[in-house]
């Protein structure tokens, strides 16, 4: 019930709708009513000696009128809550995303795609089918149940306490049975989520699946986790098929009590025939509403266990968040300082102590070995993470005391792994920018060097890239990631090993570019070579996370360190793949 009370502020903005919609149920289950009680009068009629056909005809037509009412105000008040089910979906799946867009790298590496993927799907379906179908029945059955309840005391009170005490014992039942329905409910959706997201890393993966001949092995994995939701769902299921021959069980034990209890009553004088035959058709009328009530439940502990799930996402709270009195300050100037930074995964410290200061406009290079530290150095800029301990300054301020999104805008960052959506090339170029003049485009595909390459695809920069389009080599993908990040004409700009596919002219050729665009602000380079660095104006080695040689890159090779041995090693490489071309 917890998990169905965050559902409150979204009813409450369509709370016309379904007050409309309650409304009009409520007439509707007067209407229904009304064929018993002319049904019980016929037959008394009938018993008296009155036959008469138009009487019996008058009777007919007026049943049939009051079930069409019914019939009519029924489908209005499916279709009010039906549409408020809907807005209300509609509005959840917003703010789901909203959400997972909000949400830090720490919280998509603990949650797989594909289980985010049926909390976005499957739950919210299941959310929605709570909402419309659920507060339907369950509406219409409250009511019926409270005027049928009513009309039958009227008749008789001994055999109506009977009926009535006897009914919502099939109520209960399904609270109890629902109860751990909703339990194994909850692990097929999990077990589902498990398989979504087996399927869609292996679809990703397809290349290396198929590279190293593991199609069978993956088949095998996949064959036991769609065998365990099998499983899963034969559990569920065993109990989803005894709620409904219990409850007509316990149904026709209620019918059978009432005609012995009825029979006698009737016999003895202390109510006519025709209103035995009332009540029992007051009987029928609450057969249904007992079985909906009884879906309901079940419909109710679905959406509430999805409810639960969505709500688990909803509530997550970003680990890097704005602070919220954090004033906007005047744009960004680029200089960086570090003051005794640290920084803690679980248990291991990956950097230590690291303090340094890049005075605003200068270009910076890191180099060290994988593993070194380097992407998390950087990540701390963008506040992608929080250093344990110590300080992170941008023009003397500490980052967490920039607003979180202009501090963003004002770096541009390319990530080790670049990402391209499935849109055209200008697009992904773009992003981040959609204003940007035909010259601003230009200039940053000049800078990036993909200027030369885009005639070369079919529709020029109107290319369509991924999985409908062209595939970009891994080099031309780097600099369009390069090109994106230089439209946005950032403060600082960083990039985190974005040119290891990009051949060493071609890189010095952006660098020596990017020293153009770059003039006034700070750019630091991560890299691999370091003849892609070495015109840096500070070069920084990473070991262990732990700066251990900086200067530029004669002072380093003077000092003769790691950074000469590395320096030297490449040269070697370098002869020697030239020797052998
Ligand atoms: N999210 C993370 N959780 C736990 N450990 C991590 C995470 N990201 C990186 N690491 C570890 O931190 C160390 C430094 O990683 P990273 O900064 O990516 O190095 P580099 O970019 O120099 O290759 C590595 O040992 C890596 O395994
Ligand atoms: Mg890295």
């Amino acid at each position: 019930m917890r998990n169905l009370s965050l559902l409150l502020p979204y009813l409450r903005r369509y709370r016309g709708l379904i007050a409309l919609g309650m409304f009009i149920a409520a007439v509707s289950t007067g209407f229904s009513t009304i064929p018993p009680y002319l049904l019980g009068m016929a037959v008394d009629q009938l018993r008296g000696g009155g036959f008469q056909v138009s009487l019996l005809l008058r009777y007919s037509l007026l049943i049939v009128a009051a079930t069409l009412a019914d019939g009519a105000l029924k489908f209005g008040m499916r279709q009010l809550v039906g549409r408020s089910a809907y807005f209300i979906e509609y509005d959840l799946r917003n703010d789901l995303f909203r959400q997972l867009l909000r949400l830090d790298q720490n919280f998509y590496s603990a949650n797989h795609t594909g289980d985010l993927m049926t909390r976005a799907t499957n739950d919210l379906s299941a959310v929605r089918q709570m909402l419309g179908p659920g507060i339907n029945s369950i509406v219409t059955a409250t009511l019926t149940f409270i005027i049928v309840a009513v009309l039958m005391l009227q008749i008789d009170v001994q055999l109506g306490l009977i009926t009535l005490l006897l009914l919502p014992t099939i109520s209960a039942t399904f609270v109890i049975v629902g109860k751990r329905m909703r339990q194994r409910f909850r692990h097929v959706q999990d077990q589902f989520g498990r398989i979504s997201t087996r399927a869609q890393e292996n679809f990703s993966g397809i290349r290396t699946i198929k590279a190293y001949a593991q199609e069978e092995a993956e088949m095998h994995t996949f064959n036991a986790a769609n065998r365990e939701y099998q499983r899963l769902n034969l559990r569920y299921v065993l109990l989803a098929g005894l709620v409904w021959p219990l409850m007509t069980l316990l149904l026709s034990l209620t019918v059978a009590i009432v005609l012995l209890v009825g029979g006698q009553a009737v016999a003895e004088g202390r109510f006519t025939l025709g209103e035995f035959v009332r009540f029992n058709s007051y009987l029928a009328l609450l057969t249904w509403p007992m079985i909906a009530l009884g879906w309901t439940v079940t419909l109710i502990q679905q959406g509430s266990a999805s409810m639960g799930r969505i709500s688990d996402v909803l509530k997550h709270k970003p680990a890097v968040q704005s602070t919220l009195s954090a004033p906007t300050r005047p744009a960004i100037q680029g200089e960086i300082e570090l003051r005794n930074v640290g920084v803690r995964y679980g248990e291991t410290w990956v950097l230590h102590n690291i303090s340094f200061q890049v005075p605003r406009g200068s270009s910076v290079a890191i180099v060290g070995s994988t593993g070194a530290g380097k992407t998390t150095l950087v990540n701390l800029l963008g506040r992608v993470l929080d250093p344990t301990e110590g300080q992170v300054c941008i023009d003397g301020v500490d980052v967490r005391d920039w607003p979180l999104d202009q501090l963003r805008s004002q770096i541009g960052f390319v990530p080790q792994d670049t990402f391209l959506f499935s849109v055209p090339l200008r697009d992904n170029v773009t992003f981040g920018r959609p204003d940007a003049s035909q010259d601003e485009i230009d200039e940053a595909l000049l800078v990036s060097q993909l200027i030369n390459d885009v005639p070369q695809f079919p529709q020029g920069i109107d290319t369509l890239l991924g999985e409908r389009g062209v595939t970009l080599s891994g080099g031309q993908k780097q600099r369009t990631a390069i090109a994106r990040a230089v439209l946005r004409d950032p403060s600082i700009l960083v990039l985190d090993d974005s040119m290891s596919s990009v051949d060493t002219h071609t890189a010095a050729e952006i660098l020596k570019n990017l020293k153009r665009v770059m003039r006034d602000r700070t750019s630091i380079v991560i890299a691999q070579r370091i003849a892609t660095v070495k015109d840096a104006d500070r070069i920084f080695v990473l070991h262990h996370g732990e700066i251990v040689e900086q200067g530029t890159h004669a002072e380093l090779v003077q000092h003769n360190g790691r950074y000469a041995a590395m320096y030297r090693r490449e040269l070697l490489r370098a002869e020697l793949e030239e020797n052998e071309s």
